[in-house]
């Protein structure tokens, strides 16, 4: 078959992990549509051929369904509605948990390009290095207007929103270059902003990154500074270390440190659990979601700090892990 047709008839090479999942649930809707859509089809053609009217003026005879006859065919599709929704979750909340230990990589849309940043240097535009068997998590945001990342290959799309980050994560079954399409209109040049993912394999990628910091080194332009170390300079440079500590007292705001993914009382009662959105959503709008216990004076940094430079203080605060407590020696039966 030529590749033209494959491509009209065909969804794209199954890409990721998450891909035959979704082919999967769609091909599962696609065939009981049509099971009971055809079913539906040949019943009405039936009745239309035995039941016609075969002579002037003939009455047909008024019939009711039985009660059991309604709750077949009201109970038939809804436990297909049920079971597509509870399948379709499934995956949906699969695909929206990255694994442990996967690969972080900042993604920030610009009009009218994709720029890629790995937290422990090089950066990349509009073509991404990874490595193949391994999950890879991108926090995505935009510098402008919402653009969205759209990997066919991986059944992957996530939309790119300015001042605040969005979460999604894929692992590349096998090493390959994936094209990245823009599925957000973002103005004029919205169809030529096109990056593409080359996954390599594990031993490949990790020469690219060695080769690539050797590159750097030779053009004069230095090794790029890990994201953590760009973060810190970043909140010195803004004045977060003011209000902020790093060593787990809080100040005039509360401590950086283990705050990622710590769940905080809020002023306006309930809790926050402080994740990336949360941890950019403070710094653009710091009082919508005031910490208990904190007066509110710190400023808004919207427009102060640009998408690099937040994604680096989340990277920053990410790393201030808590101080873990020492477990306790395992118990004598
Ligand atoms: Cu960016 Cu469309």
């Amino acid at each position: 078959m030529n590749d033209f047709l494959r491509r009209i008839l065909f969804l794209p090479e199954q890409g990721s992990t998450l891909a035959s999942r979704v082919d999967g649930i769609h091909y599962f809707i696609i065939i009981t549509t049509f099971i009971v859509g055809a079913g539906i089809g040949l019943t009405g053609f039936v009745f239309l051929v035995r039941y016609r009217r075969r002579q002037a003026h003939a009455l047909t005879p008024q019939i009711e369904a039985p009660a059991w006859l309604e709750a077949i065919y009201i109970s038939v599709p809804l436990s297909f509605f049920l079971l597509w929704g509870a399948l379709g979750y499934q995956d949906y909340v699969w695909s929206r948990t990255p694994p442990e230990g996967a690969l972080d990589v900042y993604v920030t849309g610009k009009q009218w390009m994709w720029k890629f940043a790995h937290p422990d240097g090089p950066g990349e535009v509009n073509v991404l290095h990874v490595p193949a068997g391994r999950p890879v998590r991108l926090l995505i945001t935009s510098r402008d207007v919402i653009h969205s990342f759209y990997v066919p290959e991986f059944r992957l799309k996530m939309d790119a929103l300015p001042g605040r980050y969005t979460e999604t994560w894929f692992e590349a079954v096998r090493p390959g270059r994936y094209q990245v399409l823009c599925a957000e209109y973002c103005g004029l040049d919205h169809s030529h902003m096109r990056a593409e993912v080359v996954a390599l394999a594990p031993a490949e990628f990790e020469a690219w990154r060695a080769q690539r910091k050797g590159a750097e080194v030779a053009s004069g332009a230095g090794v790029s500074e890990p994201l953590v170390e760009q973060g810190r300079a970043v909140a010195t440079r803004a004045g977060c270390f003011q209000c902020h500590t790093v060593d787990g007292t809080p100040h005039i705001g509360p401590t950086w440190r283990g705050l990622y993914l710590r769940e905080e009382p809020l002023a306006s009662g309930g809790t926050i659990r402080a994740d990336v959105a949360y941890l950019t959503e403070s710094m653009m709008d710091p009082q919508a979601k005031l910490v208990a216990g904190f007066q509110p004076v710190m400023p808004s940094f919207q427009g102060r700090l640009s998408a690099a430079e937040v994604a680096s203080l989340v990277e920053f605060i990410q790393s201030l892990r808590p101080e873990r407590p020492v477990p306790p020696a395992a118990q004598e039966p």
